[in-house]
């Protein structure tokens, strides 16, 4: 699929015709079919009017009807063969089934073709936009506008506007046969006209609101739930079932409520609307039926011009529902036309990354007026350990985002290698760097598809060795599905520490030359934590790591260590340096080593 430009900006319109791009059509061709199953419908009544005033009757034909009398043996033939006429009439029967079911046929594939392209558009812009962007809006909301609104414009395309073709072809060919028929009649049955279409507009205004509170009511409604079922074991924990019931209920009770409101008034109004209707059929068969005793209009003709007034009504008493439909589908042209036009991250082209990483003055805000770092600076050479401590909350996850490019700095500058990260491409920077989140996110599928994910064809073999490099191998092969475990969604069939090394396994199938670990050995032991650790240097000799983590083994053997403190860095050296200094590292180094020995030995420190 074609890339949308990221500068590109949407009008409404635009976004339309952008998504019905090759659909056009196949809708072209559900329009004709619909043209002609409305045509035919129109010939009908006709037909029954020459048969009802020329054939039973005495009346003398049209000059049309004549000749079309003549082709099957004049007018007389048929009278004594009515048979005919049926035929005919069943074979019209016929191709309108037809033509009405070629009508559904090419609207459904347009449909689901609109429909594929709106959610592959969607899903690939989105995929692009920056993390920022993803951290200011809700899941929820992204994902609403994703499937509600993109089915109430599929639903505007593929009903109300196909239909709204057909409405005009079926009101201006029954208008015309109406006048053609009787003028006086005419002009009476459209006199009804204007009252219905201002009615239910009038109505539909009013009801527009109400149904906008239906919706966002529903949105409540399926959030509580959510919530639920995403954090089911914080509820079970907390015994707060008959709470989350409750509140369940007591919001299912107001919305059902809602919609028995609307209801309500949406049955006055089609009473009104259906009263207004009769009362019209009323007034053109009681003045129709004068006519024809006047001798004003042949029986053929009245039928044939009910038979027009009934299809005309059809779609004048639904306008004012189509026309509220119309400006819904508005409302989500609009909320999908904000995720369209949302600027893509530049993502630029992969290429080769190494040399030093360089903070220089580092600040960075998330939010204007709230800095969370201030004036870092800290250098970590080619091939050297970083080490980085600090209480939580102290910004040590942000600076690796930043290096990661996924927020942009706010202050002073990141160099790797010298050239500042701003000029280095997003996917050359994320190529080069591992970066094992803090939070491990697994698929759902098996683990060997979980940490093959980011290794382009490395075989089992590779898999099974970053496993092992990883330290979970062997919880792996302890499974007795092994790598083809299914881990469910979030991984819920992995222990926390298993979960981790799973998310270590993957990021080192990359090879990367950067490695950074974010607090990512916290749920594993200390001697795991060593052993990845010394699988690392081994494997990956070559490669800068960067180590957060809130254990001081971990760090304490790194080439250097930073100890951030709320968003600046409070002391900068090697362990021994720290030591001596008798700072924030001495108190934890002493608070997490004072442990008695036999302790110390089974969790690990002090090696
Ligand atoms: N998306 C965000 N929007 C606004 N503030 C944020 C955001 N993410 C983090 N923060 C704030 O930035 C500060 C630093 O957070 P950060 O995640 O970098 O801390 P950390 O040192 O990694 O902590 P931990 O050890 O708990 O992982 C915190 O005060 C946090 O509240
Ligand atoms: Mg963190």
């Amino acid at each position: 699929m074609k890339k949308v430009n990221s500068k590109q900006k949407f009008t409404k319109a635009g976004i339309l015709g952008y998504f019905l791009k090759g659909c056009y059509l196949l809708f072209g061709a559900s329009i004709l079919a619909s043209f002609i199953t409305t045509f035919l419908n129109v010939i009908l009544p006709q037909i029954i009017s020459f048969t009802v005033d020329s054939v039973i009757g005495e009346e003398a034909p049209s000059s049309i009807f004549a000749h079309f009398a003549g082709l099957f043996g004049g007018v007389d033939y048929l009278k004594s063969n009515i048979w005919i006429i049926a035929v005919i009439i069943a074979v019209i029967a016929l191709l309108m089934a037809t033509f009405q079911y070629f009508v559904t046929y090419f609207n459904q594939r347009a449909n689901q073709s609109l429909m594929r392209r709106m959610r592959n558009s969607l899903f690939s812009h989105i995929q692009r936009l920056p993390l920022r962007w993803h951290i200011e809006h809700q899941t929820g909301d992204i994902i609403q506008r994703c499937t509600s609104d993109a089915d109430a414009i599929s639903n505007f395309v593929s009903n109300q506007l196909v239909y709204l073709f057909r409405i005009i072809i079926i009101v201006v060919l029954s208008v015309v046969f109406m006048f053609i028929t009787n003028v006086y009649l005419a002009l009476i049955a459209l006199a009804f006209v204007p009252v219905l279409i201002g009615y239910s507009l009038y109505f539909y205004r009013g009801a527009r609101a109400s149904f906008k509170k239906c919706d966002e009511e529903e949105g409540v409604l399926s959030t509580i739930a959510q919530e639920n079922l995403t954090g089911v074991r914080v509820v079970r924990a907390f015994g707060r079932e008959r709470y989350e019931r409750d509140k369940f209920e007591k919001q299912n009770v107001y919305y059902t409520g809602l919609w028995v409101r609307v209801m309500r008034s949406m049955a006055r109004f089609w009473t009104v609307n259906g009263g207004v209707a009769a009362v019209q059929g009323m007034v053109l068969l009681i003045v129709g039926t004068v006519f024809c005793v006047k001798g004003d209009l042949s029986a053929g003709d009245l039928i044939a011009f009910i038979s027009y007034n009934t299809m005309l009504m059809g779609p004048v008493r639904q306008l004012g529902r189509i026309i509220s439909n119309m400006s819904r589908a508005g409302v989500s042209i609009a909320r999908i036309g904000e995720i369209m036009n949302a600027e893509e991250e530049e993502y630029g082209a992969v290429g080769e990354l190494n040399g030093d990483i360089e903070f220089k003055n580092v600040g960075f805000e998330y939010e204007e007026g709230k800095p969370v770092l201030h004036d870092v600076s800290f250098k970590v050479p080619q091939g050297s350990t970083l080490g980085v401590l600090g209480s939580t909350g102290s910004g040590k996850s942000t600076l690796m985002y930043l290096l990661d490019r996924l927020y942009p700095v706010t202050e002073g500058t990141i160099t790797i290698g010298g050239t500042d990260i701003n000029e280095i491409p997003p996917a050359t920077i994320r190529s080069n760097i591992g970066l094992v989140l803090q939070e491990g996110y697994l698929y759902t599928g098996t683990i060997a598809e979980n940490i093959s994910v980011a290794g382009d064809n490395i075989g089992q073999e590779g898999i099974e060795h970053a496993a092992a490099a990883a330290c979970v191998d062997e919880n792996i092969k302890s499974f007795s599905q092994g790598y083809d475990t299914l881990v469910g969604e979030r991984g819920v069939t992995l222990s926390g520490g298993q979960k981790q090394r799973v998310s270590i396994a993957r990021t080192l199938v990359r090879k990367t030359p950067i490695l950074i670990f974010d607090d990512s050995l916290s749920a594993v032991d200390s001697d795991t934590d060593a052993a990845i650790r010394a699988r690392l240097a081994e494997e990956f000799g070559g490669a800068t790591v960067i180590l957060i983590s809130h254990r001081i083994t971990t760090v304490m053997h790194a080439d250097n260590i930073i100890v951030m403190d709320g968003g600046t860095i409070a002391e900068q050296g090697t362990g021994r340096e720290l030591l001596q200094k008798n700072g924030i590292y001495r108190q934890i180094y002493d608070m997490q080593m004072s442990l008695p020995d036999e302790l110390k030995k089974e969790v690990g420190y002090g090696e």
